[in-house]
């Protein structure tokens, strides 16, 4: 006999709730949008901290690797703003890894501040070198490292690595495995659907990593050759969070409060790692997790800040080609915003940026709501 309860919480028991552990345990399901709603709507879902491996993360949400904009100057900014549980790193190569000089590294660098909550990704082909890899991240403690499985560019894939290794499951689990061997430190994996629109094999690789020693999984439902045309299959993020048995971060086309939202209700994944968004609005994470509401003078104090940080970080011609990156997706906040970046990407040198951004915030720009999708490819 079917029977039905209703449980009357208040706001703050439900707030404070680990529901999908709550579920578990009573063997129940909540249903309601409405509870679901009051508990991410609380903020407190995503400021609920969570185990991954042998450490712990405060907060649910986290930045995604991204080569070349994920840079140090980068995370300074966004720890300005915080909000965040993890930061990822560019992804580094573990054949140079080992050796690298982390003072002038391009990639494998990093603020000491920022040791606790990082994570840096390698790539690579070989077990034993990508272990030797994960030996020098940990040796230098950092939070953890994540092994790339997603990168599918030619350059990446041509090599067998990143989202190329996703054609040979066993070495990608061997992989896997070896560096679980090697390090004690949280070990994560970033992986695609695969080569073919197949839930089923998503799933069966999130087992694999999971068997292999994997702590968490972030998971990008779009397939390789798909590099961000068309919209991710959310629902595969479901499909892989209910296989395992360790936290899945859900990842792609996230770009405001309601996207995450939706993500996390839907899928039920554990928390959420952010790309894009997260260039274009460095205090996304700390605008999700409630502790900050956006104004219009925050797009030009970041953008004037990271110039500045790169300034700092990097030689003069690195820092324009990072700014220029990054200009990419910034401009896309405004509704004309391609003016910002033809006139960044004709910028000489960093001295031409700032007179560049003080013009073009004089003039009021207008914000869209979401980025115009045109620069967010
Ligand atoms: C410019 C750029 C660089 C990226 N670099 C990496 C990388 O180094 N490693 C990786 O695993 N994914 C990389 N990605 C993929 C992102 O981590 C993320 O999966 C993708 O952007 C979808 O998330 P989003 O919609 O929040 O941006 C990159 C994406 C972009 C746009």
């Amino acid at each position: 006999m079917c029977r039905k309860f209703t449980l009357k919480f208040t706001t703050n028991v439900v707030g404070s709730l680990d529901i999908w552990a709550f579920q578990e345990v009573f063997r129940i399901e909540v249903r309601s949008p409405e509870i679901l709603t009051m508990i991410y709507n609380q903020g407190k879902y995503l400021r609920q901290p969570l185990k991954i491996g042998s450490k712990s993360i405060d907060k649910r949400l986290i930045l995604a690797p991204l080569t070349f904009l994920g840079n140090i100057a980068f995370r300074e900014l966004v720890s300005q703003y915080g909000g965040y549980g993890l930061l990822y790193s560019e992804m580094c190569s573990a054949k140079t890894v080992p050796h690298e000089n982390r003072f002038v590294s391009p990639c494998f660098r990093w603020r000491d501040e920022e040791r606790s909550r990082l994570v840096c990704q390698i790539f690579g082909d070989d077990p034993s070198r990508m272990a030797e890899a994960a030996r020098r991240i940990e040796s230098e403690g950092l939070f953890g490292v994540d092994i790339n499985f997603g990168c599918s560019t030619t350059t990446i894939c041509r090599r067998n690595c990143g989202a190329a290794l996703l054609k040979h499951p066993d070495l990608a689990a061997a992989i896997v495995a070896k560096v679980r061997k090697a390090v004690s430190i949280p070990l994560t994996v970033k992986f695609r659907t695969g080569w073919q629109d197949d839930a089923g094999i998503a799933v069966d690789l999130a087992g694999r990593f999971e068997d292999a020693g994997a702590d968490a999984l972030i998971f990008h439902p779009r397939v390789a050759p798909d590099r961000r045309s068309r919209r991710p299959k959310w629902a595969y993020i479901g499909m892989v969070k209910q296989a395992v048995n360790i936290p899945v971060f859900g990842n792609g086309d996230v770009f405001d409060p309601d996207d995450c939202r939706r993500m996390i209700l839907e899928t039920k994944c554990d928390g959420v790692a952010i790309g894009r968004m997260a260039v274009a609005r460095p205090w996304i994470f700390a605008e999700l997790t409630g502790n900050l509401q956006s104004d219009p003078q925050m797009f030009a104090d970041a953008a004037t800040q990271l110039a500045r940080l790169l300034e700092i970080h990097y030689d003069p011609v690195a820092a324009i080609k990072r700014f220029k990156r990054f200009a990419y997706y910034f401009s896309a906040n405004f509704r004309f915003g391609h003016s910002l970046y033809t006139k960044i990407l004709k910028a000489g040198n960093m001295k031409d940026v700032n007179p560049i951004l003080k013009r073009f915030f004089e003039q009021d720009p207008e914000v869209a709501a979401r980025p115009n999708l045109n620069y967010f490819s």
